[in-house]
């Protein structure tokens, strides 16, 4: 499998709350990154590799705005730099520093810079839901947020997400029943991609109903996702009367954010939101619940199983039987290999 990670371009690295004042490690692109904050909140991620013996810095604890390693004391700044020698005569050894990555919180989100480019954060994509707040207003919708790691390439994960017609199968919970045959229409404008699905005159999926959908009552339903290179998918769902406009219906929009991890494994940051509903915590439950047995229960493992079989063998190699939906997950891998020669010929 030829190593594809883009690096110059931002990733979600965690959501807010999952860095904090203890050390968290978490490896990405292949690189391990510890994550932490600093006394005034600041978020910082360092390599996660002590230059004298290669012991994960996160195993080491916060000494004010410092880490120090768990092994034989060095400590490191918020920028990396070696600030504490215990041995010796405690000169610092030209060798002793560690990489600090670039982080932006923005959109709700923290966001990190792999790549050797300077970090430019007005790259963020500015991800605009129709008829949605701001997404970084947590307080106007009610999120279901988490993270799940896929043993699998994002690739894969990519292409389950641009091609939602497998809800129809693997996702009972998300079926709508008696619809007209689909309708999925593909376009992209510059490097995004838009794979947008309609079930018409159809009684909408289990989701719709627990945000207000009448049982027993036919609409016409949406899952219009939208691509940003190189794994960041944005999905419009929602049903609304059947031929009535889409802003006149149930809208539950979710966030799909893959980083990651290795070649044969990512982070999968997710977050449903809604905006009916938002202070009743049964709904709440009901819509992790519903929520999780999509993605860890049914996409999770169907995903794992497509990696384990494939190996090392890159999917499209195999010549593999394209169906009309895989039209974008085909040309999002089009648009990542050209961005990906791209930076190659940058960096040469
Ligand atoms: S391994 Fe970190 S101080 Fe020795
Ligand atoms: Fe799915």
């Amino acid at each position: 499998m030829a190593s594809a990670f883009l690096t110059n371009c931002w990733y979600v690295a965690a959501w807010p709350e999952d860095i904090t004042r203890t050390p968290l490690r978490r490896v990405f692109l292949d690189q391990p990154v510890v994550l932490f904050r600093l006394q005034d909140g600041t978020a910082v991620a360092l390599a996660d590799s002590c230059p004298h013996r290669f012991v994960p810095l996160s195993r080491g604890q916060l000494v004010g705005d410092e880490i120090e390693c768990c092994y034989h004391g060095l400590r490191f700044d918020a920028a990396g730099a070696c600030t504490l020698n215990p041995h010796g005569d405690g000169t610092i050894p030209r060798t002793a520093k560690v990489r600090a990555y670039d982080l932006v919180e923005r959109h709700g989100m923290v966001w990190i810079w792999m790549g050797d480019a300077a970090a430019d954060p007005a790259r963020i994509p500015e991800i605009a839901i129709p008829n949605f707040p701001a997404l970084g207003e947590r307080d106007k919708y009610g999120a279901v947020a988490g993270v799940l790691h896929i043993a699998a390439n994002f690739q894969l994960i990519t292409d389950n997400l641009l091609d939602l017609s497998h809800a129809q199968y693997l996702h009972p919970g998300l079926r709508v029943a008696n619809a007209q045959r689909m309708r999925h229409e593909m376009r992209h404008e510059g490097n995004e991609i838009f794979s947008d699905f309609w079930r018409d005159n159809g009684e909408p999926n289990g989701l719709m109903r627990l945000l207000g959908w009448p049982v027993g009552v036919n609409g016409d339903s949406r899952a219009n996702m939208h691509w940003y290179p190189p794994s960041l998918l944005v999905l419009d769902v929602g049903a609304t009367g059947v031929g009535r406009p889409v802003h006149e219906g149930v809208i539950a929009p979710s966030l799909h954010m893959l980083t990651p991890e290795t070649e044969k494994s990512t982070h999968y940051f997710f977050a449903f939101l809604r905006l009916v509903g938002l202070e009743d915590a049964a709904l709440q439950e009901k819509v992790r619940a519903l929520g999780m047995q999509a993605f860890a229960m049914e996409d999770k493992p169907v995903i794992e199983a497509q990696q384990a079989q494939l190996g090392d063998t890159e999917i499209m190699s195999l010549g593999p039987t394209l169906l009309s939906p895989d039209a974008a997950g085909v040309r999002a891998r089009r648009v990542l290999q050209s961005l990906l020669a791209a930076e190659a010929k940058a960096a040469s």
